[in-house]
């Protein structure tokens, strides 16, 4: 099977089986002959009850010390699993906007969209766990809303990689913290799972960075110019910045502390 294929498949899906998609021949099995021309964005396709909901519809996501509250837990558990299905539909749509890109890359796309999967089910299944169903609560487009401008793949993995994930360093400890100190137990494991591939995911972004950025004046200034519509840079970072996590990432010293300086 073509990566095209795949891609496709993934984003088009109408169900959310669907995007749980794997090639026959597995991942290994996947080819890249013939990658087309480059596709902009268009909408995913999805199950009635994971369309993008009206503004007005939105569920307050709850405070972390009511976590141990299972009606409380599913919200926040729902809004997580929500990104995760907005990752895989970002990083398939990428394999369709970015033909010309390295093999590399590409390739590398297709490992994050299985991790993508992979965190996206325990969601679900955890979500199951505490007695709801992924879809019961209405869902927002917070990643998709700067796909259209997302035009190289530079732009792609600042935005991505580099501000949605690289933000995931510092929330997924926060969030794994509070569900431990509440006894969900359950929860705390998936976000320590979540938090390690994260690691792996903004490391992506890095080494894809100093590639493309070699030639600008410093991974940051490049970074910050090729940030996009709503994505500034402070969303990449919660309130407990966690430098460690950067390092393992190979984020560069010179951005670590630029990033930590932001307020
Ligand atoms: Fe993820
Ligand atoms: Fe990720």
């Amino acid at each position: 099977m073509e990566l095209s294929d795949f891609a496709e498949r993934i984003l088009f899906a109408d169900s959310l089986e669907g995007k749980f998609f794997r090639p026959p021949g597995g991942l290994s099995g996947l080819t890249d002959r013939d990658p087309g021309p480059p596709r902009q964005w268009s909408e995913p396709g999805r199950p009635a009850e994971l369309a993008i909901a009206p503004r007005g519809e939105r569920v307050k996501f709850p405070h972390p010390e009511n976590l141990g509250d299972p009606v409380m837990a599913v919200r926040a558990l729902h809004t997580f699993a929500n990104h995760e299905l907005m990752a895989i539909e970002m990083m398939a749509w990428a394999l369709l906007a970015y033909p010309d890109a390295p093999a590399a890359f590409r390739v590398g796309l297709v490992r994050l969209i299985a991790d993508e999967q992979r965190h996206l089910r325990m969601y679900a299944e955890r979500i199951a766990g505490l007695g709801a169903r992924f879809g019961d609560l209405p869902v927002n487009d917070h990643f998709l809303r700067c796909a259209p401008e997302l035009t190289t793949p530079l732009k792609w993995i600042c935005a991505m990689n580099l501000t949605f994930e690289q933000a995931n360093l510092d929330h997924a400890p926060f969030f794994g913290h509070h569900f431990r100190r509440q006894g969900d137990e359950a929860s705390a494991e998936i976000m320590d799972i979540i938090f390690e591939d994260e690691i792996h995911h903004v490391g992506f972004g890095a080494r894809w960075l100093s590639k493309y950025g070699a030639d600008g004046p410093s991974s940051f200034e490049t970074y910050l110019s090729n940030l996009t519509f709503h994505n500034e840079p402070i969303r990449a970072r919660g309130e407990e910045f966690d430098a460690e996590a950067r390092r393992r990432a190979g984020l560069d010293d010179e951005f670590i502390r630029a990033m930590a300086e932001l307020s």
